[in-house]
């Protein structure tokens, strides 16, 4: 397993961050790390995510940060250049994963269907996220692929939270769940960092009772 396949393991939870206005990126980083889970996958839908990358790995160098959502290799080279570490997408782009693979980039694409997988095995990945995983079947689904796909680990993501995660991260197949729940949009542009501070600490102490 590559370090950062192994950190995004050992973070067990990464929070998925979808930020408009990159002024919220310090308070964000100091709420997760302080809560206990120094991680996130920050999501090239709005066009504040390389900023906040570049200021949250600077605040905090330990923190294990992605780029989500990313959607082809000029996306690819922003994230890296703003300090992402891993990419994350949320459908397989044959284009995009092997632009990372040239560059030696970690990359873990979308899937949701066994041919999704399938083709993902071809280009050389054990690892995939598998989205959007409520509404494909959740963890029945991921343990019905993971029979014939016996190399495959998963990282799901898509209506995954506090009451559901716990199903997920026992199974041990799954690096790791995804999921906006402790980092909604709404609780950031009211910077309520407080609050994203205290659900980080309960989303960091699921994974220790799961896990241990
Ligand atoms: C993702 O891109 O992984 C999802 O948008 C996260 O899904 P959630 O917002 O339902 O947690």
């Amino acid at each position: 397993m590559n370090g950062i396949f192994e950190r995004i393991r050992n973070a067990g939870i990464v929070p998925v961050v979808v930020i408009e206005d990159a002024s919220a990126a310090a308070d964000l980083s100091d709420a997760l790390c302080e809560g206990g889970l120094p991680a996130a996958e920050v999501t090239f839908r709005t066009a504040a995510a390389a900023e906040a990358i570049s200021i949250m790995k600077q605040r905090h160098p330990e923190m294990l940060i992605g780029a989500g959502t990313v959607l082809n290799g000029v996306q690819v080279d922003r994230a890296m250049q703003a300090g992402a570490e891993f990419i994350v997408s949320p459908g397989i782009n044959p284009n995009t994963v092997r632009h990372c693979q040239q560059n030696e980039i970690t990359v873990i694409p979308g899937t949701q269907t066994p041919s999704d997988m399938e083709l993902a095995v071809e280009l050389g990945l054990d690892t995939v996220k598998f989205f959007p995983a409520e509404l494909s079947g959740g963890i029945a689904m991921i343990k019905a692929c993971a029979e014939p796909f016996t190399g495959l680990s998963f990282m799901p993501s898509g209506g995954i939270n506090a009451s559901n995660a716990a199903d997920y991260l026992a199974y041990d197949r799954i690096i790791a769940v995804g999921g906006s729940w402790m980092v909604k949009k709404d609780l950031i542009s009211a910077g309520s960092f407080d609050t994203i501070r205290k659900l980080a600490g309960e989303a960091a102490q699921l994974v220790k009772d799961i896990r241990g």
